[in-house]
């Protein structure tokens, strides 16, 4: 694992969408896993401003999404696909059938994370995997006890979720769907690799548990720690709780693979 400190949350997220982009240039075929958060919302934007004036090319990207909540339809406005429609689908040239999203409406939930988890393997794996970090310490709506080699399934989503999503859903936690179909932690690691974005104070304690803290079902963000190509990216403000950031910033600053960022 790496970790990445720029200065601003804006900073750190058009670091990540700069790493989206020249995956993409590198392999326009490349199977993209996204996540959905107010994180993300600026490496959404700035892929969108990438691809109206650099001409970034998403006609031959497919995207597979970590979550989706159960119960809420393609068109209801709260729903991940919807968001992501706002977000970037309806900004990018992503081909209509190249989008993927767990189906919330599915009345046979298990077979439809079985066929979620096939449709991956059918397009060869996940090359890179966005990843937010929720505050009770999930990556995708794994929550915590889910277990470390989860595939795709439905999961109850814990309190401390059910309040940090509230403000979508009239700042209600009670409003907020009880359950989820997600990708599982051992979906997620099977990414070739996988992006974190953390900003923000608030994310501060959680991030230093998931990085520096024992490896855990209780804190799913830490089996990030085996994987093989991680790196996480913060701003100031979620780092502040780390120890290690002395070394973090040398190795951003020192290592050939950073050179082209030191200015993201
Ligand atoms: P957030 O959510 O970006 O809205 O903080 C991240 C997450 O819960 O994974």
């Amino acid at each position: 694992m790496e970790v990445v400190i720029r200065p601003t949350a804006e900073r750190a997220a058009r670091l990540v969408a700069r790493l989206v982009a020249d995956a993409l240039r590198d392999n326009p075929t490349l199977v993209l896993g996204l996540a959905t958060g107010a994180t993300m919302e600026p490496v959404y934007a700035e892929l969108a401003r990438l691809h109206r004036e650099e001409r970034l090319d998403f006609s031959h990207c497919t995207t597979f999404n970590l979550d989706e909540y159960i119960g809420l339809a393609p068109e209801d406005p709260r729903s991940y696909h919807a968001v992501m429609r706002e977000a970037l689908f309806r900004h990018v040239n992503l081909g209509g059938a190249a989008t993927h999203l767990p189906d919330g409406m599915a009345t046979d939930v298990a077979s439809a994370c079985a066929r979620y988890e096939q449709r991956i393997r059918a397009c060869g794996g996940i090359d890179l995997q966005l990843l937010g970090i929720g505050q009770s310490g999930h990556i995708g709506f794994n929550e915590p006890l889910s277990a470390l080699r989860s595939r795709t399934r439905e999961k109850a989503l814990s309190p401390v979720t059910l309040a940090q999503n509230a403000r979508y859903f009239g700042g209600d936690p009670a409003r907020v769907p009880r359950r989820a179909i997600t990708m599982g932690v051992g979906t997620i690691l099977e990414a070739r690799r996988c992006v974190a974005l953390v900003t923000g104070a608030h994310k501060a304690a959680i991030l230093a548990r998931a990085v520096e803290g024992p490896l855990g079902a209780m804190v799913s963000a830490s089996a990030l720690q085996l994987h093989p190509s991680c790196v996480v990216v913060s701003d100031e403000a979620a780092a502040s709780q780390l120890s290690g950031t002395d070394y973090y910033r040398w190795t951003f600053a020192h290592e050939p693979e950073w050179q082209a960022y030191q200015d993201a």
